[in-house]
């Protein structure tokens, strides 16, 4: 009895950290959680926002960025890297990116 109490307790205590934990971030967004998520983009895409035929996607809006992604997602535009990419991407997934990739400046002007 006290041990099943203990485990959901410290249940509630996870849930209300990674629900602080999200919220901290812009837009439901979890900054650290987009730049783990951002390994898989910086292979095509310039952190330092420089465009090598690949546009950059550091300093956007979070919004603006969260509905580009999602219509990759949507397939609603054309890009089949990005299709495939938006297609693993849950919501929190793209609103964490779209509030890391907002944290870095561009270098290149
Ligand atoms: C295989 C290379 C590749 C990878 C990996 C990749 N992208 Fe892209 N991305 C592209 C290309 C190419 C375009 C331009 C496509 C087009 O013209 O619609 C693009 C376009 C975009 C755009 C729209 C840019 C604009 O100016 O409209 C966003 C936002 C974006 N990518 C975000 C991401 C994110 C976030 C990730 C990681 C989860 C990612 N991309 C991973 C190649 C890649």
């Amino acid at each position: 009895m006290i041990e099943t109490r203990c485990i959901s307790l410290a249940g509630v205590a996870i849930y209300l950290f990674l629900g602080t934990h999200a919220w901290a971030g812009d837009n439901e967004g979890d900054v650290a959680f987009g730049e783990y998520l951002s390994s898989q983009c910086v292979t095509c895409h310039q952190l330092s926002g420089a465009s090598n035929g690949i546009p950059p996607i550091v300093g956007w809006d979070t919004t603006s960025f969260y509905q580009v992604m999602d219509t990759y997602r949507q397939k609603a535009r054309e890009n089949k890297a990005m299709q495939t990419i938006a297609a693993g991407l849950s919501d929190h997934d793209i609103k964490s990116l779209a509030a890391y990739f907002a944290t870095i400046e561009t270098t290149e002007n």
